[in-house]
């Protein structure tokens, strides 16, 4: 197994390409499922979870065509996929797909909307917590559907299609907002989805949706409208900025020090996380190019943060934050309220000579002076990636294990660092 191989130290000087955002990426293409016309993505990020979904989405009858690289093209670009899922040979997803990407239970909605029928696996537990899918399944039953749950398995039906309906979330859900906005999309007559994610994932979601001919507004408020159409028709989307990709750079500068370009980043994604960071000691500036992250000289202070659903601050940046928390000047305190277990690289941390103690849901972190490299792993990408910043920061050497979960989300992770002045590579093996 591939692992990554650290010395930290250096101060990170340069431009980091921002690339197109998985967690919109992967419901974009799912959404290929409603049209029997072409979807064309544009800015798809090079990722294994991406990879993993063109062959879940191809065991349906689904045709993804990528466009080849050329000499001369920027290799941080973005690729397009062209989508083809006029026939549906299967309305099943199995075990052994879903249960390597919790996204892929997503196809549930669409298949339903479009087909009738879908039998899609329960993804089962996962790393970070029990994640449960019971809002997905109360969406699509408030929009008609017929679902029993059989061996392993969600079997949903519709045979006479699905009808608008008011769907209220009991908490907010990201995944659930997806599925509800996609089925409603086809459903016969008006939906509202009330306490929706505002994420901009799901507004990402809903501008193809409308290029692809949906009725939906409001999407980005807690009250989304969808008025619903018959058909969807062929339609072009560019997938927006990876705003976790982003953030996770900002923090590795703020810890490093240096100055870094942060090219193609959308600030207003992220502007819970960019307060942080400056009261954390990071100068942020949104230019033209993207935005501009340099630590002033006052070194890193300590910062009480929780998370929230969006505009809150992201749990998918928590795990960076901590990294950054460990070496601040003082204590800090990280609450996290969306996922139950996710303080896996809390132990890690501690392993490069970190000093945090959990409290229930709050971990508390006493900044240290300095982190010392070490064997580190962990168990889910965004608390490997943290591993990945304390080491930049630690002394000596940091070896990152199982380097796959990296993979998942970061797309050319040590490139994008070492043009910037970072000591790290890639050890096959
Ligand atoms: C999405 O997961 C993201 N995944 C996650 O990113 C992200 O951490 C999460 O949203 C929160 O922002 C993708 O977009 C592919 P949720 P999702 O439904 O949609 C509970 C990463 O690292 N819940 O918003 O699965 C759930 O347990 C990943 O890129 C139910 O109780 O998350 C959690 O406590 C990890 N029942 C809360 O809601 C349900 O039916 C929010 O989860 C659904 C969710």
């Amino acid at each position: 197994m591939d692992k990554i191989r650290i010395v930290g130290g250096n101060e990170l000087k340069g431009t980091i390409p921002i690339s197109g955002a998985k967690n919109a990426a992967l419901p974009l293409m799912i959404a290929s499922l409603l049209t029997e016309e072409k979807l064309i993505l544009e800015n798809v990020p090079r990722l294994a979870d991406v990879a993993l979904l063109q062959r879940i989405l191809g065991n349906h009858g689904v045709d993804i065509t990528t466009n080849g690289k050329r000499n001369g093209d920027d290799p941080y670009a973005g690729q397009t996929l062209e989508i083809d899922a006029r026939v549906i040979v299967d309305t099943t997803a199995p075990y052994d797909l879903v249960s390597r990407m919790r996204a892929s239970f997503w196809v549930l909605g669409p298949l339903l909307a479009r087909i009738g029928v879908a039998k899609v696996s329960l993804p089962g537990g996962c790393a970070i917590g029990t994640r449960p899918v019971d809002f997905h399944l109360d969406a699509l039953r408030a929009l008609g559907a017929d679902i029993e749950i059989d061996a392993g398995y969600v079997v949903a039906k519709a045979p006479n299609g699905l009808k608008g309906a008011r769907i209220v979330f009991p908490k907010v859900s990201v995944g659930a907002t997806h599925t509800a906005l996609m089925a409603a999309a086809l459903a016969r007559g008006d939906s509202i989805i009330e306490n929706a994610a505002r994420e901009p994932e799901v507004v990402d979601l809903a501008d193809c949706l409308i290029k692809m001919g949906a009725r939906i507004s409001g999407a980005g408020s807690s009250t989304i409208h969808v008025e619903g159409v018959a058909r969807l028709k062929a339609a072009r989307h560019a997938v927006l900025p990876d705003r976790i990709e982003t953030g996770t750079y900002a923090m590795a500068t703020a810890m490093t020090g240096g100055d870094v370009m942060l090219a193609g980043a959308r600030p207003d994604l992220l502007e819970s996380a960019l307060d942080v960071l400056r009261q954390a000691g990071a100068e942020i500036d949104a230019t033209n190019e993207g935005i501009r992250v340099r630590r002033n000289g006052a070194g890193i202070l300590p910062v009480d943060v929780t998370t929230a659903p969006y505009p809150g601050f992201p749990t998918d940046l928590q795990a960076q934050f901590m990294a950054l928390m460990t070496k601040a000047k003082g204590n800090s305190r990280i609450t996290e309220t969306i996922f139950e277990n996710r303080f896996m690289h809390v132990q890690e941390l501690a392993r490069l000579g970190a000093r945090i103690h959990l409290e229930g849901d709050t971990a508390v972190v006493e900044g240290v002076e300095r982190l010392t490299g070490a064997p580190v792993m962990a168990t889910d990408l965004r608390a490997s990636v943290s591993l990945v910043i304390a080491g930049l920061a630690a002394e000596g050497e940091t070896m990152v294990q199982r380097v796959y979960h990296l993979d998942r989300g970061f797309e050319k992770l040590e490139e994008k660092l070492s043009r910037c002045g970072a000591q790290i590579e890639r050890i096959s093996g």
